[in-house]
C-alpha cells in the first residue's frame, strides 16, 4: 500500500480506459481500441524535422512558438476555416491535450460549471476537475447530435461549453445549424466556447464548419496530430481572442516552455507543404468506415452511418461488448466516455481493412 498523499481533485478522476487498451488482448486480438491514425507521417514533413535538427534548431523557442509557424496556422485557418486571426493571437502546444489542459485551467475557478459532451472526449471532464471545475455532460439526441434545446438549458451560469465535430467517441459532424445556435447562446450567456476540431479533415459527406465564425468569445483547438499522422510528435495550438493569449502563456511558459523545436518544423512543413496525403488518408478511412459499417449493420445492429473521425459507436449491448473483447475484439465500453452510453463501444477503424473484416466475422461468430 503506498503511503504517499495526493490531492483529492487528482485522486477523484480515473486513469482514462483508453490507455488501458493500448496493450490489451493476446498476439491474437484485434486492437480497434486506440484513436491514432496508423499511417506514418508523411515523408516531406519528416524530412523537415530532419533538416531543423541538422541546422541546430534544437533549442528552446519563443515559449508562444516560432513565428513562421504561428504564421503558417494564421494561413491556414483563413484557407480551411474561414477565421481571421494573427500571429498573437496562437499559441503553439504540445498538442490539442496541452491546448485543453491550458484553457481549463487558465479559465475554471473552483466549482465552475464546464459543459462537456456526454459521450465525449475523456480528456474534457478530467482536465475540468483537475482545474477544480464541475464537469456536467450535455445530452446527445438519439442521432448522436448534441441535443441543442437541452444544452441552452444548461448554458445559463456555466464557465465553458465544450464542442468537438467531428466527435469522438461517435464519429458525428454537427450541422452549421446547431453550432451557429450553441455559440450564439453562449455568447448570449457570456460562457466561453472551447471548440475542438482536430478531426476536422476527416469528414466524409458533409463539410466542416468551425464554431469560431459565430461568436467572439471562441477558444479554437487544433493540432497536426490526427490530420497529418502526427501524435507522436506532440505539436497543436489554440486560437484566441488575444486578451486570452497572456494567461494561457503563464501557465504554458512554467510547465511546458515551448512545444518541441522539432515538431513545430515538421508542423510548419504539415500546415505550408503537400495537402494531398490528407485527401489519401481520408479516402482510405471513408473504405474503411463504409466497410466496418455495413458489416455491423449487417449484422443487426442498427445505427447510423458515421459521419466523420475516424470512429463508429455502436450500440452492441453490455453483454455483447464484453465477450467482443474476451474474444480479442478490443473495443472501448461507452462507459468510457461518460455516463450515458453504456450499452455502446466505440470502434476505431483507424486500422487496416483486413482488420475490420476479421473484426465483423468474430462479431459475426457471437452473435449467431
Ligand atoms: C477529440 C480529441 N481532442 C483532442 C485529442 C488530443 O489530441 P493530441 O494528440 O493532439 O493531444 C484527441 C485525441 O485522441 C481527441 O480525440
Amino acid at each position: 500500500m503506498s503511503e504517499h498523499r495526493y490531492a483529492a481533485r487528482v485522486r477523484s478522476v480515473e486513469m482514462s480506459g483508453i490507455r488501458k487498451l493500448f496493450d490489451a488482448g493476446g498476439p491474437d486480438a484485434i486492437n480497434l481500441g486506440i484513436g491514432q491514425p496508423d499511417f506514418d507521417t508523411p515523408d516531406h514533413i519528416k524530412e523537415a524535422a530532419i533538416a531543423a535538427i541538422r541546422a541546430g534548431k534544437t533549442g528552446y523557442t519563443p515559449n508562444a512558438g516560432i513565428l513562421e509557424l504561428r504564421e503558417a496556422i494564421c494561413t491556414k485557418c483563413k484557407r480551411e476555416n474561414d477565421l481571421v486571426f494573427q500571429p498573437e493571437q496562437i499559441l503553439v502546444t504540445a498538442g490539442g491535450s496541452e491546448a485543453l489542459h491550458l484553457v481549463m485551467e487558465a479559465l475554471v475557478d473552483p466549482g465552475d460549471r464546464v459543459l462537456v459532451p456526454d459521450p465525449g472526449f475523456v480528456s474534457y471532464a478530467a482536465l475540468a476537475t483537475f482545474a477544480g471545475g464541475r464537469p456536467e455532460g450535455m445530452e446527445l439526441d438519439e442521432t448522436l447530435h448534441i441535443d441543442v434545446e437541452r444544452a441552452k438549458e444548461q448554458m445559463d451560469g456555466a464557465r465553458i461549453v465544450v464542442l468537438n465535430s467531428p466527435a469522438n467517441p461517435t464519429g458525428v459532424v454537427e450541422s452549421e445549424e446547431s453550432i451557429r445556435a450553441l455559440v450564439e447562446y453562449a455568447d448570449d450567456c457570456g460562457v466561453t466556447v472551447v471548440t475542438d476540431e482536430v478531426y476536422e479533415h476527416f469528414i466524409y459527406e458533409k463539410k466542416h464548419v468551425s464554431a469560431g465564425r459565430f461568436g467572439d468569445d471562441v477558444i479554437t483547438i487544433n493540432a497536426a496530430s490526427k490530420t497529418y499522422a502526427m501524435t507522436g510528435w506532440r505539436v497543436g495550438y489554440l486560437a484566441a481572442p488575444e486578451d486570452y493569449i497572456p494567461e494561457f502563456l503563464k501557465i504554458h511558459q512554467y510547465a511546458q516552455a515551448c512545444a518541441t523545436s522539432i515538431s513545430q518544423y515538421a508542423a510548419l512543413a504539415a500546415y505550408t507543404g503537400d495537402q494531398r496525403p490528407v485527401a489519401r488518408m481520408r479516402e482510405e478511412y471513408r473504405a474503411r468506415r463504409d466497410l466496418l459499417y455495413e458489416g455491423l449493420f449487417g449484422l443487426g445492429f442498427d445505427f447510423s452511418r458515421p459521419e466523420g473521425a475516424f470512429y463508429a459507436f455502436v450500440p452492441l449491448g453490455r453483454n455483447l461488448i464484453e465477450r467482443a473483447i474476451e474474444d480479442g475484439v478490443i473495443i472501448v465500453p461507452g462507459g468510457a466516455f461518460g455516463s450515458r452510453a453504456p450499452d455502446y463501444a466505440r470502434f476505431s477503424y483507424a486500422t487496416s481493412r483486413e482488420n475490420l473484416s476479421r473484426a465483423v466475422e468474430r462479431l459475426a461468430a457471437l452473435v449467431e
